[in-house]
């Protein structure tokens, strides 16, 4: 939600900024802009509506100088997406320039205030306001920058990442954070800052994450100095190391972000599972879990929060755990849990599943379960991110950077860290049979294998999308662990092509969405070969009778389904509990062809950030 970068050093400022800028758009492409002050002290802007390279069109022809300066890719929430409301801002005296991810949410008052002082506003963003503040704030205290900003925060109420620059001085970048991450990388003789580590790779692996409610002065000739917002207290530096290569962040030959995500789920899957599995596949181990077996031998349930995708895979997580621990298991959306005024204990444990790790909700969540006294589990890929420092203990699902907007590999990995969890849990707590544990495990072992197999539909589904792209709405049915598989099919399609698909439990069908059956709309049914197998038969009939066409996705030895349905994709055959893993790849690949054919951007769909940082 917002990318936001920054640069200081002897490399052209110019050069870092766009190349950050289009790594870290997959977190907004409203609109892009960068700030650069020159050797002698001019401060330049340049912002452009769209995408990063609409920017960089307008700055074909421009050699900015400096070494110096901050970019912006916007997710609009206040003032539409146009190149006035692009960052960065700047205020009055054109002497502050300011990028901001987050929102301020008393910016109407403030901003009052400014208008009494005689400033005048040409812009409808919140951020407008915090640089104008901090203008007033250096004016009137004649202070410097630093403190100017300080004193601006501490009027602030709401989320903010900002990075604010000023003419005059090519040596120092200001930066904060509230609510909304940053990252600050530590080169030679350079530092660079970034919302998440992207744009760093490549010129340091040094990075310090700023902690909630800090600031930094970044400057060219003294060395980082980090410090709290409330009383200036300096803070100690945590460099951590990244971990995270160039080519990771490419795409790789493929054409989209999204294919190769899609394709890479062999190897990330093995990289999910690695050394998790031991004793040759009859033990599983999460350190996150051993080290606090006390905890998950007592636990009285466990309650689940994630957003979006995340949140599909807590359902299947849900009944992974409940079969294998004998546990009662709850899940919530992030955003309705932390409004809903939850029944918490400190006998709960409270899992927060986020391939970001930082969306807002799922941090407002984890927050709330804390102050209740529940155990914090989190569930997320994103290495160092706020979720996996804000939780008390967890396992990362290590599926790499996750680029394309839509989440394809981070499902897969959620799901099989799940498993692993509740096979975990189960032998803790000796709920679960040896021979399971060991039938599981040795089918997660193979799964890599088992999804090169099931890549190989990618042609058969490349046509079959051919012939879908007439369609308006999409039904999308499944049962048991593949309820949860037919609403993110569902939401895959919807989110990349615009077609409007609904996920439905199968037997509910007959409750209502039968009446939208007809040539016209295509249903997708979920029905591998397992016990409900017979059930779902009797919805392909259904369907068939009043005219629809189907989809099915069924195991290879089925031939019974080919008389009935009118496409049948054809997936390995794996353990129950697994089955959702499996069938989600033919899935995402559906809503990617399809989404091809209709000629969207499927790695920057309209609307959609990757990160959602505001509530
Ligand atoms: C869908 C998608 C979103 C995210 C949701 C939660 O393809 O990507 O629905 O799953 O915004 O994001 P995280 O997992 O980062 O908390």
């Amino acid at each position: 939600m917002c990318g936001i970068v920054g640069y200081i050093g002897y490399r052209k400022a110019q050069e870092v900024l766009l190349q950050g800028l289009h790594r870290l758009e997959y977190r907004g492409y409203d609109s892009a802009g960068i700030a650069v002050v020159k050797e002698d002290g001019t401060l330049n802007i340049y912002k452009a509506k769209g995408k990063v390279s609409n920017l960089e069109t307008i700055m074909a022809d421009k050699e900015v100088e400096g070494s110096i300066g901050i970019g912006h890719t916007r997710w609009a929430t206040h003032g539409e997406p146009n190149d006035k409301n692009a960052h960065p801002h700047s205020s009055q005296s054109q002497s502050l320039a300011m990028v901001h991810n987050g929102t301020i949410e008393n910016y109407h008052i403030l901003k009052k205030a400014l208008i009494k002082h005689g400033y005048t506003f040409s812009t409808e963003t919140d951020t407008e306001v915090l640089v104008q503040l901090i203008e007033y704030i250096k004016a009137t205290n004649k202070c410097n920058l630093f403190d100017a900003v300080r004193e601006a925060l501490l009027q602030v109420v709401g989320a903010y990442a900002i990075a604010v620059i000023e003419k005059g001085n090519p040596d120092t970048i200001i930066v904060a954070r509230k609510s909304s991450p940053l990252v600050i990388g530590i080169g030679e003789n350079e530092t660079f800052i970034a919302s998440d580590a992207s744009p760093i790779v490549g010129f340091t692996d040094k990075v310090v994450y700023l902690k909630e409610n800090e600031m930094a002065v970044i400057s060219r000739n003294r060395p980082l100095q980090i410090s709290s917002i409330a009383d200036n207290r300096p803070s100690k530096l945590d460099i951590q190391r990244l971990r995270v290569s160039v080519e990771q962040l490419e795409k790789g030959g493929y054409d989209t972000f999204m294919l190769k995500e899609i394709f890479e789920q062999p190897e990330t899957l093995k990289d999910c599972i690695r050394g998790r599995i031991v004793e040759e596949g009859k033990r599983v181990i999460l350190s996150g879990v051993i080290e606090n077996r006390e905890r998950f031998i007592h636990a009285n349930r466990i309650v689940i929060v994630a957003c979006g995708t995340s949140w599909h895979a807590a359902l299947i997580g849900k009944r992974v755990i409940q079969e294998m621990c004998q546990l009662p298991v709850e899940v919530e959306y992030a955003s309705e849990f932390r409004y809903g005024n939850p029944f918490i204990t400190d006998q709960d444990i409270v899992i927060a599943i986020s391939q970001s790790g930082e969306t807002a909700d799922t941090l407002a969540a984890i927050q709330l379960a804390k102050n209740k006294g529940a155990f914090v589990y989190g569930i997320c890929n994103v290495v160092g991110a706020s979720i996996p420092r804000n939780t008390d203990s967890g396992t990362y699902i290590h599926v790499g950077p996750e680029i394309g907007v839509a989440s394809t590999k981070a499902f897969t990995g959620q799901v099989t860290v799940l498993t692993l969890l509740a096979l975990c849990m189960g032998q803790i707590r000796q709920t679960v049979q040896p021979e399971k544990v060991e039938e599981i495990a040795q089918a997660l072992l193979k799964m890599p294998d088992t999804i090169r197999e099931t890549l190989k539909l990618n042609d058969d589904i490349r046509r079959l999308a051919k012939t879908f792209t007439y369609a308006h709405n999409f039904l999308y049915l499944g049962r048991g662990y593949n309820y949860p598989t037919a609403l993110e099919g569902a939401l895959k399609l919807k989110e990349i092509s615009y077609i409007h698909a609904e996920g439905y439990p199968a037997a509910e069908m007959k409750h209502g969405p039968i009446a939208l059956i007809d040539a016209e709309m295509p249903s997708v049914i979920i029905a591998p070969s397992d016990s409900l197998y017979d059930k779902i038969v009797g919805n392909v009939q259904q369907i068939k009778s009043r005219g629809g066409s189907v989809v099915a996705i069924v195991n290879r030895g089925n031939t019974a389904m080919a008389q009935l349905a009118d496409y049948c994709l054809k997936i390995p055959e794996v353990p129950e509990c697994l089955t959702p893993i499996v069938i989600a790849i033919p899935l995402q690949l559906l809503a990617y062809y399809i989404a091809i054919y209709k000629g969207r951007d499927v790695d920057r769909p309209r609307n959609l950030a990757k990160s959602v940082t505001v509530e």
